[in-house]
């Protein structure tokens, strides 16, 4: 089957890089929203328009599914759109972040993602109903986005904040679990785990490859 992936920038290819070796079987193709980026401050009707064309964009190439693999997206179009277009197939990256969030058994998780993605609340909604004892801790990093859209991911500048923001949630709330709430931060994953090695760390983009696999598995009917 011919899967989407949409995004609103570069972290979608993480996402599709994530999906096509753990299925070969499909094809995987991209449309990642590079001209609007970033979306993390806009206002949700923005997000929701350019979601909307975005994804509409995808199923036009004939995609039988679209991810939205961009949480902020999720946050703040996800819904709306499985509403709006009951016949189609559109998955988010929330509930598998949140899922394998859980999973790790962490009861203080913390998460890191845009303003929009934290404000919204939504991770702590959908981690609530999997284990309501689990507390998710959020701080918006928005200042990541844009040293990883310009290419400085390895700038110092950009490791002080990482590690500044982290730290406070360790200090704070005393995490053992972080979410890597933006499917930018994937290119992060490495340099967290190595400033935090006991830190469990989830990606939300290879989150929602991994419970794609599983979904599939399950819907044996979509192929
Ligand atoms: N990739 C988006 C996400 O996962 C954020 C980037 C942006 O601000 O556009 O939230």
């Amino acid at each position: 089957m011919k899967i989407g992936v949409f995004d609103s920038g570069l972290g979608g290819h993480f996402t599709l890089d994530k999906c096509k070796p753990l299925m070969p079987e499909h094809e995987f193709i991209g449309f990642f929203d590079q001209t609007n980026a970033p979306y993390g401050d806009k206002s949700q009707a923005e997000i929701l328009q350019l979601t909307e064309s975005g994804v509409n964009e995808l199923f036009a190439e004939d995609c039988d599914l679209v991810l939205i693999a961009c949480n902020t997206a999720c946050t703040q179009a996800l819904r709306r759109l499985q509403e709006k277009y009951p016949d189609r197939k559109i998955l988010g990256c929330l509930i598998p972040a949140a899922e394998m969030a859980v999973d790790s058994e962490a009861i203080s998780i913390g998460l890191i993602g845009t303003s929009r993605t934290i404000e919204s609340k939504k991770y702590e909604r959908e981690t609530f109903k999997i284990n309501p004892r689990a507390k998710i801790h959020g701080l918006a990093t928005p200042k990541l986005v844009p040293f990883i859209e310009a290419g400085n991911s390895d700038d110092l500048e950009c490791e002080i904040y990482l590690k500044e923001k982290i730290q406070m949630l360790i200090n704070e709330h005393q995490i053992k679990t972080l979410i890597l709430g933006c499917t930018h931060y994937s290119v992060l994953k490495a340099r967290v785990t190595k400033l935090f090695p006991t830190l469990e760390v989830i990606d939300s983009a290879e989150a929602q490859a991994l419970k794609l696999v599983g979904y599939l598995m399950r819907h044996p009917e979509l192929k």
